[in-house]
């Protein structure tokens, strides 16, 4: 297909991988130095690619290219350039590259739709630095809430802080959101990040709906002592205590259903080889495809910590971090996708997500769609994430027939 280039988008990721923290590896968090330059280059690809490009003001990057008459509503596109710690160089940045090169393919012959089409590169989708997630399209939805911008990094630095150093207003953030009228519908391309497409064998499949959500932040308090003094009896150790909260959350979710637990950040203090542990945080976080499954286990799961916590005489503090309930595709964007796959003579295979993504925020606002690319072995949120170049321009040139023959229904 004219336009589409597989090795523009495979260097355009390999590039954006460039924008990390730590050489040789990918770690990319909202409002860095590393965003900073991965937004130039996206800004001067949407350009290059025949979009008008600007920051808004929580730091998304936003392209536009404008229908067969300027103003006309949008078609949003778009995925995330932040990063989890030592990241993939897939997660996120495939959508964005993806959703640009389609509109680099429309732009280079001079197609006008009747629809403007808009690429949004979301600034934070994964929550790393503020124990806060998805505020790049939370803004954008209109749902940010204002406490958010006191939410601290681990360096003890306000998002209302981090925005100014970025050169942004923390007062203006409100203007990042859009209007219902403006926007037609969001559509998402991702990799899958897990291991259906390719046991199946296709190339990319058509998401049904986002699993919801619980992050809470646990706090556990015990007594701080000397690690060759005090009896194993005598002993309030916080991190002990946790160890037991992590393993009742495994306990809790390996139920056989589709609900799933992690605790995947543990941190001891004051964190010394001779000392007992005075103090535990962790983090918890809860999934699965229905909301009433999830609310009931995080539930359990707060009463056993509590019981675990009682038990051992340290106290815990449980704080509910995040929450987003099941998001569903809807299903005349699925049918489009669906319907674009099969233009490319690919069978069409629906699934639901596992992982969060940024539909789960704009589903305030607008109805939404994705698609999935088949990754190597699902895995993701690792740096050994691979994808092929080949899926990646199945992937692409699917996205553009349906971004060609795309059909509004306002919900
Ligand atoms: C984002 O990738 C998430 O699912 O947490
Ligand atoms: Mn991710
Ligand atoms: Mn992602």
């Amino acid at each position: 297909m004219p336009g589409i280039s597989a090795a523009r988008m495979m260097s355009r990721c390999e590039a954006l991988a460039a924008c990390s923290e730590q050489p040789g590896g990918l770690t990319r968090v909202f409002l860095s130095p590393e965003q900073r330059a991965a937004n130039e280059r996206v800004l001067a690809w949407m350009r290059e690619a025949g979009m008008s490009a600007r920051l808004d003001a929580i730091g998304n990057c936003v392209g536009r290219y404008e229908g067969q008459r300027p103003g006309l509503p949008a078609l949003l596109l778009g995925s995330h350039l932040d990063t989890v710690r030592d990241a993939g160089k897939y997660d996120g940045m495939l959508g964005v590259v993806a959703a640009i090169e389609c509109v680099h393919a429309l732009n280079e012959t001079g197609r006008r739709l009747p629809f403007a089409v808009e690429v949004i590169g979301f600034a934070d989708e994964e929550g790393v630095r503020f124990n806060a997630t998805l505020i790049g399209s939370r803004a954008v939805a209109g749902k940010l809430e204002p406490e958010v911008l006191d939410a601290v990094d681990g360096a003890g630095v306000s998002l209302r802080q981090a925005l100014k150093d970025f050169g942004l207003d923390p007062a203006r953030v409100g203007e990042a959101a859009r209007e219902r009228q403006e926007i037609l519908a969001y559509a998402e391309l991702h990799i899958e990040q897990g291991p259906v497409l390719e046991a199946k064998g296709l190339p990319a499949g058509v998401v049904t709906a986002i699993n919801g959500v619980t992050r809470l932040a646990a706090e556990i308090d015990g007594t701080a002592g000397h690690a060759g003094t005090v009896p194993m009896k005598l002993r309030r150790d916080a991190l002990a205590a946790a160890a037991e909260c992590a393993l009742a959350v495994e306990r809790r979710c390996a139920n056989g259903s589709d609900l799933v637990g992690t605790v995947g950040r543990i941190e001891a203090l004051p964190g010394a080889v001779n000392v007992i542990p005075g103090k535990a945080r962790f983090t918890i976080d809860v999934r699965a495809s229905g909301d009433a499954a999830r609310a009931s286990a995080v539930d359990e799961l707060c009463a056993e910590m509590k019981a675990v916590c009682a038990r051992r005489g340290v106290a815990i503090v449980l704080r509910k971090t995040h929450e987003n309930r099941v998001a569903a595709c809807a299903p005349w964007l699925m049918e489009q996708l669906g319907a674009a796959l099969a233009a490319e003579g690919l069978p069409v295979c629906r699934l639901p997500s596992g992982a969060g993504h940024d539909g789960m925020a704009m589903v305030d606002l607008c109805d939404i769609g994705m698609l999935f690319i088949r990754c190597e072995k699902g895995i993701s949120h690792n740096p050994a994430e691979a994808i092929t170049a080949a899926d990646a321009e199945t992937g692409a040139r699917s996205f553009l027939r349906f971004i060609e023959s795309f059909r509004a229904e306002r919900r």
